[in-house]
C-alpha cells in the first residue's frame, strides 16, 4: 500500500544528504525546483549545522576573504540552526538581487547557468550526516548557504556570476546554430568543460590576494571545509599560480581530494574581466578543442545546452 504524503513525511524526520524521502520522493517525480519543507530538518541537522558552522569560525577569520566575512555578517545567519532560504533571501535579495532557491539535487549544467543569469542560486537543502562532517562529494545546505550565498552579497561578484551565466547563453546560441550532430556534441562537450573547469578554479576553489598582499579564499569548496581552507593557504605542498585562462580551461581536475592546485586572482574586476575574455574566447573559437580528461559531461547536461531558449 502506498504511503499517503503526511504518513511519509513526519515533522523532524530529517532531512540527510543520505536519507532524505522528500528528495527522493521529489525526485521521482521530475521536480527539481522545491519547497524548503524547513518542519521536516530533525534535531541531528541542526546540530549538524551547529557544529560546522562553529568550528569553522576561526578559520574563515583567518582565511577567507574580507568581503565572505563582510557577507556573512549581512546575511545574518543563524549558528544554532538550519537556516531557512526565505530568511536568507530576505537579507540577500535587497543587496545584489540574488536570491537562494531550493533544488532537490544535481541541475543540469546550462540550467544551472542560466539560473545564475537570472539571479538564482540553485540550493541543496539537505544536511551532511553528523558522523561525516568532513568529507562530502556532493553539495549539501553548508556547501551552498555558508560556502557560496555569503559571497553572493558583493555587487562585483555577483555581476561575475550573472555574466557567467551570460556566456553559457551565448554557448548554447553557438552550439545550436550547428548544423552536423556529430560535431554539436563534440562542441558542446568542450565550451561546456571550459567553463565548467573555469568555474571549479575561481568560484570554488579561488585564491586572492588580499589587500597587504597575503592570499585569501574566496572558493566555496574551500570556505565550506574545514580541513581544506587551512591546507589551501598553509600546505608547501599545493601549486598556487596566479590565474591563467589558457591553462585554466585545459587542467582536468578531481573531486574526491584537496586540490593540489590552486589559481590566484587580483580581485573581484579581475574575475570578471576573465569572464569577458573567456566568452571572447569561445566567439573566437578557442574553446572548441580543450584538453580532454575531467569533467565529464553527462547527457543530460548535453541535453541542456541543446533544450535550451536562446532567443
Ligand atoms: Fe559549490
Amino acid at each position: 500500500m502506498a504511503l499517503t504524503q503526511t504518513q511519509q513525511f513526519q515533522p523532524g524526520m530529517g532531512l540527510t544528504t543520505t536519507k532524505a524521502p522528500f528528495i527522493e520522493v521529489a525526485r521521482s517525480r521530475g521536480e527539481l525546483y522545491i519547497e524548503q519543507p524547513y518542519e521536516l530538518y530533525s534535531e541531528e541537522n541542526h546540530e549538524a549545522w551547529r557544529r560546522l558552522y562553529a568550528r569553522i569560525q576561526d578559520r574563515w577569520q583567518r582565511y577567507a576573504t574580507e568581503k565572505f566575512l563582510e557577507g556573512v555578517s549581512k546575511l545574518c545567519l543563524d549558528p544554532n540552526r538550519v537556516p531557512r532560504l526565505d530568511d536568507v533571501n530576505r537579507f540577500l535579495a535587497p543587496l545584489t538581487g540574488f536570491k537562494a532557491k531550493a533544488v532537490s539535487g544535481y541541475v543540469p549544467a546550462y540550467i544551472f547557468f542560466d539560473c545564475l543569469r537570472r539571479r538564482e542560486f540553485p540550493t541543496t537543502i539537505t544536511v551532511r550526516d553528523i558522523n561525516s562532517l568532513d568529507y562530502l562529494p556532493e553539495p549539501d545546505i553548508f556547501h551552498d548557504i555558508a560556502g557560496h550565498v555569503p559571497m553572493h552579497t558583493d555587487k562585483r561578484f555577483a555581476d561575475t556570476l550573472v555574466r557567467f551565466g551570460e556566456a553559457a547563453h551565448t554557448a548554447a546560441r553557438l552550439v545550436q546554430e550547428i548544423k552536423d550532430p556529430e560535431l554539436q556534441v563534440q562542441r558542446i562537450i568542450s565550451i561546456t568543460r571550459a567553463l565548467a573547469r573555469f568555474f571549479w578554479f575561481t568560484i570554488e576553489f579561488g585564491l586572492m590576494r588580499g589587500r597587504n598582499g597575503e592570499l585569501k579564499v574566496y572558493g566555496s569548496g574551500l570556505l565550506s571545509s574545514y580541513g581544506e581552507i587551512a591546507h589551501a593557504i598553509e600546505s608547501p605542498e599545493v601549486q598556487r599560480y596566479p590565474i591563467q585562462l589558457e591553462w585554466v580551461i585545459n587542467q582536468y581536475f578531481e573531486i574526491d581530494h584537496y586540490q593540489p592546485l590552486l589559481f590566484i586572482v587580483d580581485s573581484f574586476d579581475h574575475l570578471f574581466d576573465l569572464v569577458d575574455q573567456l566568452e571572447r574566447w569561445m566567439l573566437e573559437g578557442k574553446l572548441n578543442n580543450v584538453a580532454p580528461g575531467e569533467p565529464t559531461m553527462s547527457e543530460e547536461d548535453i541535453r541542456s545546452f541543446l533544450e535550451a531558449v536562446v532567443d
